[in-house]
């Protein structure tokens, strides 16, 4: 362990202690609400291009949608110490924009500049219809295309979003791109949710993970490479400089800076067996 791990491992434990102090009479209220770490401000600086003519998300994804729907899921950046919380923000932030990215490399403002900037895939390889999910059919003329921050796909995601959040994900998935408090709400549900023996990307980032022999074999220790390995591990992880994780990766180094935390360690799962 290096001194500057140690010395910010007593540094968040200082300022938890002295939170924890302050509020005692109010456990399990969040003690900072995520509109005080994440400003509006700071909200449009991160998403620097999202409403801009060239991206087809334009005007879809305001600050206040982003707000309302984090306040559905009381746990989501309010765990932990205020390091851990911004970290957290930051990589569901980071997670979010690669996948609606309208970056490209020498992209106004640079690559990582461009997150929220589409709301449903534009060109779907199918309608990604599992048909062989019994618990999740699929209505014959919808498309379970990738919609929404976190592009929710699959019958087998629609279906227990809606079941969660209060909506028909199967009979009607096109609300995920039509109503952006459902969006970011079904994007939090995919970060907060465990699928065991998958761990939600909430507890990977909150320190709540426990690997178990199979994933310390698998090199699947925390951090924000595996997060990506829960998100789309299958095919993106166990190979070595994938441009799709280091998009990720890029974004999250960029929201850590405007965050003012650090990016903790495992950032990549080049090596590292897919969930
Ligand atoms: C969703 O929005 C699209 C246009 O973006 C529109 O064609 C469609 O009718 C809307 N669907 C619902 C269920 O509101
Ligand atoms: C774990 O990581 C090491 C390198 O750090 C690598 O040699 C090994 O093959 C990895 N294991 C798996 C299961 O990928």
């Amino acid at each position: 362990m290096s001194f500057s791990f140690i010395s910010q491992l007593f540094f968040c434990f200082t300022v938890f202690i002295y939170f924890v102090s302050l509020r005692v009479e109010s456990w399990g209220t969040p003690i900072i609400p995520i509109s005080s770490l994440v400003t509006k401000s700071l909200y449009d600086t991160i998403f620097l291009h999202k409403d801009d003519t060239a991206c087809p998300a334009k005007n879809f994804y305001p600050y206040q949608s982003f707000i309302k729907a984090s306040k559905y899921f009381p746990q989501f950046g309010t765990t932990g110490c205020l390091a851990t919380r911004k970290r957290e923000i930051a990589a569901f932030l980071a997670q979010i924009s690669h996948e609606t990215t309208g970056g490209w490399e020498t992209a106004p403002d640079g690559p990582f500049s461009w997150g929220l900037c589409f709301k449903e895939e534009i060109s779907p390889q199918s309608n990604y219809c599992d048909s062989t999910n019994n618990d999740w059919p699929c209505f014959e003329d919808k498309s379970y295309k990738g919609r929404g921050p976190i592009q929710l796909s699959w019958n087998y995601n629609y279906g227990p979003a809606g079941k969660a959040l209060g909506f028909d994900g199967l009979k009607n998935p096109e609300i995920v791109s039509n109503n952006s408090v459902i969006a970011f709400k079904t994007a939090l549900w995919f970060w907060m949710t465990e699928r065991k023996p998958t761990p939600s990307c909430h507890n990977v980032m909150v320190g709540k993970y426990v690997a178990t022999k199979v994933d310390i074999a698998a090199n699947r220790t925390a951090g924000f490479g595996l997060v990506t390995n829960i998100i789309n591990g299958g095919l993106e992880c166990g190979i070595p400089n994938d441009e799709r994780v280091n998009d990720r990766i890029g974004f999250f180094k960029r929201y850590t800076k405007l965050f003012n935390v650090d990016t903790g360690p495992n950032l990549d799962c080049a090596y590292q067996k897919s969930l």
